[in-house]
């Protein structure tokens, strides 16, 4: 019985899982384990050599299962430990980023030209996309008959039911935010207004959606001399440059006198847009000097006040700036293009900081 006890407590101390100790247990205790036969010879003994033996082989066998049950227990603790030392985690690391969409660079750099302007004075004005003919086209003093209309390729909404007035447009530029500004706020007045327009035309550099910023400042003895800094201020942070050279051309638009269109000093060497340098000019925006008639219908005194206003195309801009060679991919929704082209969300363009990242 003694070597009973020290064969199977010595093998349960060893046993490295639960099969081995499993195995021990029939072999020891199970029903034709080793004590069990033992047990079922105690029929063939004397009463006396039972009184001795029965008793003797009952502790053995109660010895052996509390090994087996303390073994079991100390395996089960440590494929505990092992788990928890495995499966750890550190809950309090930060999370993992998840990109999933971006920012299209229509908005990108609709944030770029606010966060330039904002520095400079200028609050940020909407209007409607479906405007009255008087705000698209009277009050920047294109009546009735006058051929700019015509150029605008508009499209027209349908006629109120028993409306005299001229039908609705889709706005064909940001100008009569323009006016609804002036109502609005009167003067001094510094504004800009990003947003959609529309004309019907459809190629490479034309959608028939496309995005405008309009830029008015208001405020007594205005000059060129004012347009000319702030959009070489602009130009200049908006391309990320020290110093951009601009030549002003002298233009015609209605609700500007005089007017000038903006062209940019750039090269084109290797098919590679550079700005600032070169013997290249790229024309980016329209400008002048607010046309009376225009601050009159936005109700403000022109014998007191003057301003200057210009338009820039935004989508146009964000070509320039980020290579992006074709407009009508902006509105294809097509996901490889936006994850290509795209900004990761959140992180917001400051001067300070950095424009584009
Ligand atoms: N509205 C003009 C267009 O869409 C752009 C423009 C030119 C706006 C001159 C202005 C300006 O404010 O002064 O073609």
């Amino acid at each position: 019985m003694d070597d009973l006890k020290s064969k199977y407590l010595g093998a349960i101390a060893e046993a490295g899982d639960q099969d081995a100790l499993e195995t021990l247990r029939l072999a020891a205790v199970g029903k034709k384990g080793e004590v069990s036969l033992k047990m079922r010879e105690l029929g063939k003994m004397t009463p006396e050599e039972r009184q001795v033996a029965g008793p003797a082989l009952n502790a053995l066998k109660d010895e052996i299962n509390a090994a087996l049950s303390a073994k079991k227990a100390a395996l089960d603790d440590a494929a505990l430990d092992e788990r928890l030392r495995s499966e750890w985690l550190d809950v309090t690391l930060p999370g993992r980023a998840r990109p999933r969409g971006t920012l299209h660079p229509v908005s990108q750099v609709s944030e770029e030209v606010s966060t330039i302007f904002a520095d400079m004075g200028f609050a940020v004005a909407e209007g409607p996309r479906i405007e009255s003919d008087w705000y698209n086209f009277d009050a920047l003093n294109m009546p009735g008959h006058h051929p700019a209309r015509a150029e605008m390729d508009t499209f027209y909404m349908k006629q109120p039911e028993g409306s005299e007035d001229r039908p609705p447009v889709l706005r064909t530029h940001t100008s009569p935010v323009q006016i609804r500004s002036m109502q609005a706020h009167g003067a001094p007045l510094r504004v800009i207004c990003p947003g959609g327009v529309y004309r019907s035309d459809y190629d490479q550099t034309h959608t028939p959606m496309f995005h405008q910023v309009e830029g008015l400042a208001i405020d007594k003895d205005i000059s060129m001399a004012n347009l000319k800094w702030v959009l070489e201020e602009f130009v200049s942070a908006f391309f990320e440059v020290d110093h951009v050279e601009l030549r002003f051309r002298a233009s015609h638009f209605p609700f500007t006198e005089p007017s000038a269109e903006v062209d940019i000093r750039c090269s084109w060497e290797g098919g590679q847009l550079k700005v600032g340098e070169g013997d290249d000019w790229l024309e980016i925006l329209g400008s002048g000097m607010v046309h009376p008639k225009v601050l009159q219908a936005g109700g403000i005194d022109p014998d007191q006040w003057q301003g200057f206003a210009f338009g820039v195309g935004i989508d146009r801009i964000a070509m320039l700036k980020y290579g992006i060679p074709d407009l009508r991919a902006f509105f294809e929704s097509d996901l490889r293009w936006l994850r290509h082209y795209g900004f990761v969300p959140l992180d917001v363009p400051t001067l300070a900081g950095g424009l584009s990242r």
